[in-house]
């Protein structure tokens, strides 16, 4: 019987169909693509798993505000996300979606024997709930007032409830992950769950919901939906068919070797998922890597900042490919990564046009030009041919190992920096000096076998990552497709002889980079000219008491001359001010009697908050504050140091 292959099974998380999909999610996917491809290239039976999580208040009530059903709404959201996987040439295995009904199936099983072995109890639920993020919150973890991990509003929840008690598996769990060092990566990720989540005490998870009905029912308890968290993290099971009669994959690929999810989802994935694992009996995926976030100008990407950039705008302007390339090289290891549109071009002119383009249009002229597209010649071993093929050589080890560590970025450049190799290779064997010799028309022969061997190499290590690339390279070179497999470039020297070459045009047309900042300054006088429409909010700051500048920019303040004071008629502690702004006169009453006698400040600049919003105080009407400083009882107004104009701003 021949010997059956290694599997490799990696997932993305599901996605909330609740709209449109951005280039951060975009990263996620295509990672996951990229790995899947260079394991199959590796021989591996490699299975990769993507799907939306369509259950939930958030799609319940993103649907009632389209006037839709929720299976209406998420329908027509699905099909757009499947359109994107298909643009990004996305090439998974299997999508699920959380309404199939095998799946709705096997939750609910899982959901009754997690009930019946005395893992979930029923109690009452009081506490808030953050609808976004769909995640139960104490008061205690709350962060002035708001969800801990988005800062967004959150509601007070109040229901009969099941319960799942976590705190059974704490210690189990805390073994396994200090037994397996690669469960959680980045090591950093593994640090910051075990200290914040795990040692401070898991509390029980609240996993029914009874104020909204958009969920998979629990079918012994009519009434209750399952937690929307629960339901989603099983997908990895239940897609293999676990308890539901979809084709039985368990055996094969669980557990997941696997499961590549964004940085804020990694709670869920490395407490919450373990432990359901646990109870169930199933071993634990081994890897759970958590990615850093695709940041827009310093501030993440997310719908409901509504700063979200689309890739399918990106790509009908630049192609698949150099999106997919800009995402993986951009996103460092474990870290936050910028999506920078000049970044993307400047990526595309240098590194795709230049290097790697320029090595493809010249190797090709040249064998055009001097051998009719055929390379005739053996290889040559001289000094510089001898350092191309070690540089591959290394290039190709290099690569592989970061590829095996999630490091795509550093992947992509073992293979740039095999590409820049090849470049200097031309210049320091000057082909077209050769070319006018006819005795040295050997040498130009196997000058540009290298050349071709190494392009063939380079198509081989790019396919993951840019499959479109690729074959379209492999089909300039001619590549039969016994040579455009891994085990083909583990040593040089496969590209057959005698193989015809095709002309080509170039791989990717530089982008007029004049032309681009020019479109960029037009856009941005547009954007300036427009009629201001709503400003974009900033990602609110989780720091208890911090605030962003935007909050900050909304207080305004500005200088103002005492007019004149008087104590006000009905309160003593109270002073009425007339206030000189230059453009306006204001009134102002301030408390602070008690400090200064009313002629003290008249001829001074003090500072005003101006937009207040006006009131009475003790009958006397008051149009901003006066701003003072306090301590131990004391206090004094705030004045200008040196000569500021009324109405000057401050900030
Ligand atoms: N439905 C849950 C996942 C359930 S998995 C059992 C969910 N969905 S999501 O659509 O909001 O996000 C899906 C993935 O996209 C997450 O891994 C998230 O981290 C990732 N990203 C969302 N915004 C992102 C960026 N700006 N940058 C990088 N990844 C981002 O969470």
């Amino acid at each position: 019987m021949p010997e059956s292959k290694k599997t490799f099974y990696v997932t993305t998380p599901i996605y909330y169909p609740s709209g449109d999909l951005h280039i951060g999610h975009t990263y996620t996917t295509v990672a996951a693509d990229t790995l899947t491809r260079f394991k199959k290239q590796q021989g591996y039976d490699a299975y990769m798993l993507t799907g939306t999580d369509e259950h939930g208040q958030k799609i319940q009530k993103l649907a009632e505000k389209a006037g839709v059903t929720p299976k209406a709404y998420v329908d027509k959201t699905v099909a757009k996300i499947k359109d994107l996987w298909k643009l990004m040439n996305i090439n998974y295995s299997q999508f699920i979606r959380t309404t199939d009904p095998e799946h709705v199936k096997s939750v609910q099983k899982i959901f009754k024997r997690f009930y019946e072995q005395g893992d979930i109890y029923k109690g009452t639920y009081e506490g808030w709930y953050c609808t976004p993020c769909e995640s139960f919150w104490t008061e205690t973890q709350l962060v002035d007032g708001k969800c801990p991990d988005c800062g967004r509003p959150v509601e007070r929840a109040h229901e009969e409830a099941y319960f799942f008690k976590m705190s059974k598996y704490a210690d189990r769990l805390l073994k396994y992950i200090e037994d397996h060092p690669g469960f959680i990566q980045p090591e950093s990720r593994k640090n910051e769950m075990i200290n914040n989540f795990i040692k401070p005490g898991l509390q029980d998870l609240c996993v029914s919901r009874t104020s909204f009905d958009w969920g998979i029912p629990v079918d012994f308890d009519p009434g209750h939906v399952v937690y929307v968290w629960i339901d989603a993290l099983t997908n990895y099971i239940t897609a293999l068919g676990y308890l539901n009669d979809k084709p039985q994959l368990m055996d094969k690929y669980w557990p997941a070797d696997l499961h590549l999810v964004g940085k804020d989802i990694i709670r869920f994935h490395t407490i919450y998922w373990p432990i359901m694992l646990m109870a169930l009996d199933l071993p634990l995926p081994k890897t759970i890597y958590g990615h850093g976030w695709v940041l827009l100008k310093g501030g993440k990407m997310s719908k409901s900042v509504g700063n979200v950039v689309d890739p399918v705008e990106l790509v009908k302007k630049y192609g698949v490919d150099p999106l997919r390339y800009h995402v993986l090289k951009e996103m460092k290891y474990g870290s936050d990564g910028v999506y920078n549109e000049d970044l993307l071009v400047a990526n595309i002119n240098s590194d795709l046009a230049n290097d790697l383009g320029n090595l493809l249009s010249r190797t090709i002229a040249m064998t055009v030009k001097y051998f009719g597209g055929v390379i005739p010649a053996e290889q040559a071993a001289g000094e510089y041919d001898q350092d191309l093929k070690d540089t591959a050589r290394e290039a190709i080890e290099t690569y592989a190992s970061y590829m095996d560590k999630l490091d795509f970025s550093r992947a992509l450049q073992a293979i740039w920096q095999l590409i820049g190799r090849a470049n200097k290779y031309i210049d320091e064997t000057e082909p077209w000096i050769l070319g006018k010799d006819e005795s040295q028309k050997e040498r130009l022969a196997a000058v540009l076998y290298n050349l071709t061997e190494t392009l063939r190499i380079v198509s081989v290590l790019i396919a993951p990552a840019m499959p479109a690339t690729a074959e379209k390279m492999q089909k300039i070179l001619n590549v039969p497709d016994s040579v455009q497999t891994w085990e083909s470039i583990q040593s040089f020297g496969h590209y057959p002889l005698g193989t015809q070459v095709e002309k080509c045009a170039p791989l990717y047309p530089r982008i007029d980079v004049k032309q681009y900042e020019k479109e960029q300054a037009e856009k941005k006088k547009a954007k300036k000219t427009q009629p201001k429409q709503k400003k974009q909010k900033q990602a609110e700051p989780k720091v208890p008491g911090v605030i962003t500048i935007d909050d900050f920019a909304k207080v305004k303040m500005r200088v103002a001359k005492v007019l004149s004071c008087e104590k006000h008629p009905n309160a003593d502690k109270l002073l009425v001010f007339q206030l000189d702004f230059g453009d306006e006169k204001r009134q102002i009453v301030s408390g602070i009697a008690k400090w200064y006698k009313p002629e003290e400040l008249v001829g001074k600049k003090i500072i005003a908050c101006t937009n207040l919003k006006p009131i009475q105080l003790r009958g006397v009407d008051s149009n901003g504050m006066i701003l003072s400083a306090e301590k131990d009882g004391n206090l004094r107004v705030l004045t200008v140091d040196g000569d500021m104009p009324e109405g000057s701003e401050v900030g």
